[in-house]
């Protein structure tokens, strides 16, 4: 039986992607099809090109061959402007994002709201910052600092800057890199509140494989420039591809060392 979500549509569309850098070819063909309100989980080995995949998706890097849909929209190839407009729809949380730390947290939330969206209402813009630290579980810390935060706080705090835009689509690279297995677990839940309360389409890069397999809807498995197996955790953990199966099985002994 086809899963619910494959036949809900695509939110982003990528065709034949392809990026090279000098001799070096990291992506040599991606096609994914990520269903809109899902968590899809994006795998692989380190190296091997999710960042690189990631910021082509955002067109902050752009393919050299390929196509990338946001719902009807095609995104190679679209004029600069347009693509600054359609990326208000795009939230990200970066692999080692850091918040700016000669602001305060609130100054960093609202960031966006004054710089994208260019919000001048002081009192509209202190309510949106104050619901997200409500929202976040971080409630009232708007003067602190980053520097007096912890690092799963600065995470949540990343989060709460990045959802302050509303966005449709929320990039997680690596969000639990560096933290406790505790603090992980925390990160892991916002992903799925972000998911289920704000129904924003959730794309996850981790090597938090685990973690990877118990909250996405669907995952991916990148290897040497391409998805080598795609679909449900269960058919992703059935692949007849080897190294996939290698790669969980190793990740999922790891939890019992
Ligand atoms: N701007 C760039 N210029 C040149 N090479 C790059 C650039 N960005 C990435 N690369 C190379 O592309 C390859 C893939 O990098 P990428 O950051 O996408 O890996 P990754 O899968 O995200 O790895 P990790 O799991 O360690 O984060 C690496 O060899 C990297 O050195
Ligand atoms: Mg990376």
């Amino acid at each position: 039986m086809e899963s619910v979500n494959s036949a809900k549509e695509a939110i982003i569309r990528i065709r034949d992607l392809k990026k090279s850098f000098g001799d070096q070819d990291i992506l040599t063909g991606v096609n994914l099809d990520i269903p809109e309100g899902s968590i899809f989980g994006i795998v692989g080995q380190s190296g091997t090109g999710k960042s690189v995949l990631f910021k082509s998706i955002m067109g902050m890097i752009s393919p050299d061959a390929g196509r990338v849909w946001y719902r009807d929209t095609e995104l190679t190839g679209l004029p600069y402007q347009k693509l600054v407009e359609i990326r208000q729809k795009f939230g990200y949380a970066f692999q080692n994002a850091a918040l700016f730390d000669s602001m305060t947290v609130g100054e960093n939330i609202a960031f966006p709201l004054k710089e994208v969206l260019h919000l001048k209402d002081r009192r509209e813009i202190a309510r949106r910052v104050r619901e997200m630290l409500e929202w976040i579980e971080l409630p009232g810390i708007e003067s602190k600092r980053p520097d007096e935060l912890s690092g799963g706080m600065r995470k949540r705090v990343g989060v709460a800057r990045s959802l302050v835009m509303r966005p449709d689509i929320l990039f997680f690279d690596e969000p639990t890199t560096g933290l406790d297995p505790v603090l992980s677990e925390t990160i892991n839940n916002l992903v799925v509140r972000v998911n289920r309360e704000l129904g924003v389409t959730c794309i996850l890069i981790t090597h938090d494989i685990p973690a990877a397999f118990r909250i996405s809807d669907r995952l991916a498995f990148l290897h040497r420039g391409t998805i080598v197996a795609e679909g449900t955790p269960s058919e992703v953990a059935d692949s007849d591809h080897e190294l996939v199966r290698d790669f969980i099985r190793i990740s999922f002994n790891e939890l019992n060392v």
